[in-house]
């Protein structure tokens, strides 16, 4: 019977660092994390524990990728952390090793049950090649709110950013120096107990893995179209749509390629009959459009009702928009809107603009809109690509993320 993980890694916290070394080394070849269930018995929360960091460097440093050559999420850096957690003892002491496998046992519980979320972040790196995080706190409170809600373990914000910061400086060639480029971060958290019983498990895995990214458009925006989706909901009252579970996002995959099927990139969200505008593909939504009765300029986004993702992007666009736009006239708007309502704004010209906003993009401008077998134009001429607020909200939070707006978002490693 495979010896119950836990337990090594218990006997293991009271030994040299030099002997974990040596037990470390021989992990590598099978690494199992999957744990027997009988593991999960009394808690005692051991919070995750930055100086108790175990590092281990690769021997055998990976290439580096010319800059234009690379591709989202395809090339990772040479290390990985990763920390394991057990009911028992609570969070064991942190290991950056090389980038490996993982070995999980068929019946592990993230296999049959989906106890799994994740967490999108990237590091960036100054004109002085200083190593910043945007907003990592803001990542940090998300991750905990996932995990809290399929019963994995939470954990001190300031100790993973930590460690986290630790492990894009031993990558720190993978970052590139080129502005729209940045290290895209995943942390990930699974359930490893092994069972076929529905429950907590009784342990887990964080693991945070790093991929050297480019710009979203290399070549400037491309502005796109959006299908109204209404056949398919993504998220409900009540469900976990605002959790980043990924379960969240494999029944997005069908829709999505109904629509591009179709000739337009991303579903556009509908909830309801009322046909409530929620999200866009995997980032939140905005629109600028002018008050039917004042006339004056509206920025509107989807409120927090449950059913929308709390996008870093979206808070860092409000937060601007309020502090930038709304001294300008504009009224800043987290409500609920229709597709009627976008629909009626653009027949009478007072649409003028709408865009996607998330971590990957920081904005994505839309050109139209596909519902009930009409175009809605979301404003851009033909000629443009962005309207002038995506322009302005992709300068402002870039600014801040690569320290040229020397800003508290902006988290020095
Ligand atoms: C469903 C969904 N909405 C919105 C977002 C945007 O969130 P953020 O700005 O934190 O990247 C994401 C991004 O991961 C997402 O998956």
């Amino acid at each position: 019977m495979m010896r119950p993980m836990f337990s090594r890694c218990a006997s293991l916290r009271s030994v040299s660092t030099q002997t974990s070394r040596t037990l470390l080394g021989s992990w590598h070849s099978a690494r199992s994390y999957s744990i027997t269930p009988e593991t999960a018995s009394t808690s005692k929360p051991l919070d995750i524990d930055p100086s108790k960091l175990v590092v281990e460097k690769t021997t055998k440093p990976g290439p580096l990728k010319k800059p234009e050559e690379l591709i989202f999420g395809a090339n990772f850096t040479d290390h990985m952390l990763t920390i394991e957690w057990n009911k028992t003892t609570g969070w064991l002491e942190p290991h950056i090793t090389p980038y490996q496998n993982l070995s999980l046992d068929p019946a592990t519980c993230v296999f049959h049950y989906a106890f799994e979320c994740f967490e999108g972040m990237k590091a960036y790196k100054d004109k002085q090649g200083k190593i910043r995080l945007f907003r990592p706190d803001k990542n940090m409170e998300r991750f905990n709110k996932s995990a809290a809600r399929i019963a994995l373990p939470t954990f001190a914000p300031t100790a993973l950013i930590d460690l986290i910061s630790k492990l894009v400086k031993i990558d720190s060639r993978f970052i590139p120096e080129q502005r729209g480029y940045s290290l895209y971060l995943r942390p990930t958290m699974i359930g490893t107990q092994k069972t076929l019983g529905v429950g907590a498990p009784g342990s887990a895995l964080l693991y945070v893995i790093a991929s050297p990214v480019g710009p979203y458009y290399p070549t400037g925006f491309k502005a796109v179209s959006l299908e109204a989706t209404n056949y398919a909901v993504r998220a409900w009252p009540g469900g976990v749509g605002d959790k980043k579970l990924g379960a969240n996002y494999a029944p997005c995959i069908v829709p999505q390629r109904e629509a591009m099927s179709r000739g337009f990139q991303q579903n556009l969200w509908l909830f309801g009959e009322e046909e409530f505008v929620t999200e866009v593909g995997t980032m939140n939504f905005f629109v600028a459009l002018k008050n039917k009765e004042t006339g004056q300029k509206e920025l509107i986004t989807a409120p927090l009702d449950g059913t929308i993702l709390e996008g870093v992007t979206r808070d860092s666009v409000l937060s601007l928009a309020r502090e930038r736009l709304a001294p300008e006239g504009w009224k800043i708007e987290e409500r609920k809107y229709t597709m009627a309502e976008l629909d009626e704004a653009a027949s009478e010209g007072r649409l003028i603009e709408a865009f996607g906003a998330g971590t990957a993009a920081i904005v994505s401008p839309v050109r139209c809109i596909s519902w009930k077998g009409k175009l809605v134009n979301c404003g851009l001429q033909e000629h443009e690509e962005s309207g002038e607020i995506a322009t302005k909200m992709k300068n402002w939070i870039e600014a801040r993320q690569y320290g040229d707006d020397k800003h508290e978002w902006s988290y020095v490693c």
